[in-house]
């Protein structure tokens, strides 16, 4: 059998897990407004048991919803009325053989909800701009931070109650365990975190004062549910904090939960002060936080679970095997495809769409938008829609311009469909804009991506033609065409030779100018020394961080108020270190050879030669000395889709050519169109594919309508005379 040991049996205090995969708690922030459980939970957790995952931990939920929401539509275990609705949660996850449990988590200082008089274990200001729970801030408003107050001894004996009676329901409702999340600066961690544990009274000061809160609630869960009912504890093995919890704490508490009769340690990592090591961006490396489980399993009997960034399954069985890990968990993994373990089982690892970890759909799109959870590269992530998806009877001849993201994602979905698609791509080389990428350092994985895509295109046999940009004549021959040309760079209005202007797309001075990713080869540009980027889409911070890293001194000018404002906060937040020639925890790349310089509400007013003008909010001008300048201004390719619209041929525009974004926009137009095509190929007014249209509204708009209705008629039909 392929990978023997991922797929063997393991004891989890009274209960026996099927295999050794686990779903570390993941908030998909989708249940209804109150709290109780959604549709969309019951679809999400029993797709990830249908997948094959032995052991799923449901994410965040409160024990307390007055007093703390992690995000503003986490689950809720306050009350009693919340466990039928835990309990069809279990069923959907039991049917298919997982076992399962509920994270408690009570979010103190970074609830989402409520927004004032906020619990902390000390009080604060906070000012975390990448967590669910981060202070509102309307357009254009200045942060002021969020205030936070010590809960009082009779508020933490309370909480002791609450937590214990929520596990009382999770028990209740069917689940097999519970877990307490004690990790990432939550309520539980903050108390037990020597760095944010201010306090003076005995839950705050040394190790022991520090554990009292987490021991206790353990302690009343189990007097609530008995010895024998399996409680898990998430902690932050390391809090990467100056002060914060080290190796050698880590393993004293992990010793501490065991004797306190914790069922098995799930070691997670970082803090919301130190982001990167607890939601690591594409920069960490699979398996860097392994080395905590390692440790932890000499000193502990107990079983251990490791997680963070863990995406291929010779990885995992490897580890598992070498006996450094119990259990491998994994979380955005199995959003971006919750059916790894059965791909894995039946040897189709090939198959499997590898999360790229860029925390740009369930990071920026789900929980800092406050929206149910989505996934950057899945559509079908937290969408039933996808479930229901069905093979056409009748195919429509479909052309899809432009292999980008957008592009590559609807010819699949069309086409695993049954329509007949054709893909043009006028470079040598499927990936649109993520093939300027793949050089900027970190970004790597990206390609994982886009080897998934390119492989799934050509198993399903789509028609690729690359090197070519189809005329409208040879596209007026489909039933269909869909315009996914994507976005380029433009030279905005300015005083100037703007000849000199160096587009982003032929700044990244890669030495092969012809590769894998563009045989067709490309037109580069050897920049000097000091280089001005002009511009603020997501081309700014991957073409600044490739010319820092290959020694450039370089200085980005934008028109807005924050320098990529619109780049997920966490990648954001690393990029910003390295700007500072620094780097985020855990990582230790080389240093950039110059900081990069930032300058907002400023615009380029003149271009002169060897030097630029550049002009404020206030008017005020200075000169810069550079030896070139690249423009990372970018707006859609709209010429073709203009041109087929006014020769009246059915077209459709997704992606970066109606409006410059990200991955995730792009695939998820891109998906939404291959599920809609549809054979009757009926547009409402908006211009929007009608796919699911009543039967007889159907049947109404496209069966031939015969003579209108007259007495007169009516009578001849039955043949009755006046
Ligand atoms: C959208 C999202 C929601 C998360 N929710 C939780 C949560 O409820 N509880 C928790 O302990 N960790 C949570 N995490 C952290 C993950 O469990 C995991 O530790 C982290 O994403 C790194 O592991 P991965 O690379 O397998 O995703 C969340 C992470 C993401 C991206
Ligand atoms: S959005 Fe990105 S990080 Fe999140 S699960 Fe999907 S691929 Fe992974």
């Amino acid at each position: 059998m392929a990978f023997p040991t991922l797929f063997s049996p393991l004891q989890l205090g009274s209960i026996e897990l099927p295999n050794r995969i686990v779903h570390v708690p993941t908030d998909i922030s989708s249940s209804h407004a109150d709290g109780e459980v959604s549709e969309r939970d019951i679809h999400h957790h029993g797709d990830i048991a249908r997948g094959g995952t032995g052991f799923i931990i449901v994410g965040a939920t409160t024990p307390d919803m007055k007093t703390g929401r992690p995000t503003v539509t986490c689950l809720v275990a306050d009350g009693d009325n919340y466990v039928p609705g835990l309990a069809r949660l279990a069923e959907s996850m039991h049917r298919y053989g997982a076992k399962c449990a509920v994270q408690l988590q009570h979010p103190g200082r970074q609830c989402a909800i409520p927004r004032y008089n906020t619990l902390g274990a000390t009080d604060r200001v906070l000012k975390l701009p990448w967590s669910a729970g981060h202070e509102i801030i309307y357009e254009n408003a200045d942060e002021k931070g969020k205030e936070i107050r010590e809960a009082s001894i009779a508020e933490i004996l309370e909480l002791v109650d609450l937590f214990s009676e929520a596990a009382w329901r999770v028990k209740q409702a069917g689940f097999d365990a519970v877990e307490l999340h004690a990790a990432h600066g939550y309520l539980l961690s903050e108390f037990m975190s020597p760095y944010l544990n201010m306090r003076t009274d005995r839950f705050g000061g040394s190790f022991e004062n520090r554990m009292r809160f987490p021991l206790a609630v353990i302690d009343s869960i189990k007097k609530k549910c008995g010895r024998n009912y399996p409680i898990l504890v998430r902690y932050s093995f390391e809090e990467w904090c100056p002060g914060g919890r080290d190796m050698e704490e880590g393993l004293e508490t992990a010793r501490v939960l065991e004797r306190a009769g914790v069922a098995a340690l799930d070691l997670s990592q970082g803090m919301q002060e130190s982001p990167g090591a607890g939601f690591d961006p594409m920069q960490y490396p699979q398996g860097w936080a392994t080395y905590a489980a390692e440790a932890t399993k000499k000193i502990v009997k107990i079983p251990v679970i490791t997680s963070h960034s863990l995406r291929d399954p010779e990885y995992c069985e490897q580890i598992l095997a070498e006996g450094k890990t119990d259990l491998v968990g994994l979380a955005r993994q199995l959003l971006a495809d919750p059916y790894w373990p059965v791909k894995a089982k039946y040897g189709k690892v090939r198959s499997i769409r590898k999360c790229i970890s860029c925390l740009g759909g369930c990071w920026q799109e789900s929980l800092m938008a406050k929206h149910e959870i989505q996934c950057s590269i899945n559509a079908a992530c937290g969408n039933p829609a996808y479930a229901d998806m069905q093979r056409t009877t009748r195919p429509v001849k479909v052309a899809v311009v432009g292999g980008g993201p957008a592009g590559m994602e609807a010819a699949r979905i069309a086409s695993e469909r049954g329509h007949l698609v054709t893909l043009y791509e006028k470079a040598g080389e499927l990936g649109g804009a993520m093939l300027y990428v793949c050089m900027v350092p970190g970004k790597e994985k990206m390609r994982w991506y886009l080897d998934w895509i390119r492989d799934q295109l050509l198993d399903l046999n789509v028609d690729i033609r690359l090197n070519h940009a189809p005329t409208v004549d040879e596209l007026r021959g489909f039933d269909l065409v869909l315009n996914a040309t994507g976005a380029r760079s433009y030279v905005p209005e300015v005083v100037g030779d703007t000849s000199t202007v160096v587009p982003f797309e032929e700044a990244m001075a890669c030495p092969k100018v012809a590769c894998e990713c563009h045989p067709g080869g490309r037109k580069m540009h050897k920049l000097g020394a000091r280089v001005l980027l002009w511009g603020d889409h997501y081309a700014a911070t991957d073409t600044a961080a490739w010319l820092a890293d290959i020694g450039k001194q370089v200085t980005i000018v934008t028109e807005n108020r924050e320098f990529a404002a619109e780049t997920e906060v966490i990648h954001l937040y690393v990029l910003r270190k390295r700007f500072e020639q620094g780097d985020a925890e855990v990582l230790s790349s080389r240093p950039y050879k110059h900081p990069v310089n930032v300058i907002t509400s400023t615009t380029v007013a003149e271009i002169r030669e060897g030097s630029v003008v550049l002009q404020g909010q206030d008017f005020g001008r200075t000169e810069l000395e550079v030896d070139d300048v690249v423009t990372c201004h970018v707006r859609p390719e709209l010429g073709l889709f203009e041109e087929l619209r006014a020769a009246g041929v059915h077209v459709l525009n997704v992606g970066d050519s109606v409006r410059p974004r990200n991955l995730y926009h792009a695939v998820r137009e891109g998906s939404a169109f291959g599920l809609a095509v549809d054979e009757h190929l009926l547009f409402n007014p908006n211009g929007a594919i009608l796919d699911d249209l009543p039967m007889d509204v159907l049947a109404q708009l496209t069966r031939e309508e015969g003579p209108a209705y007259t007495t007169k008629r009516m009578m001849e039909l039955i043949g009755a005379t006046g």
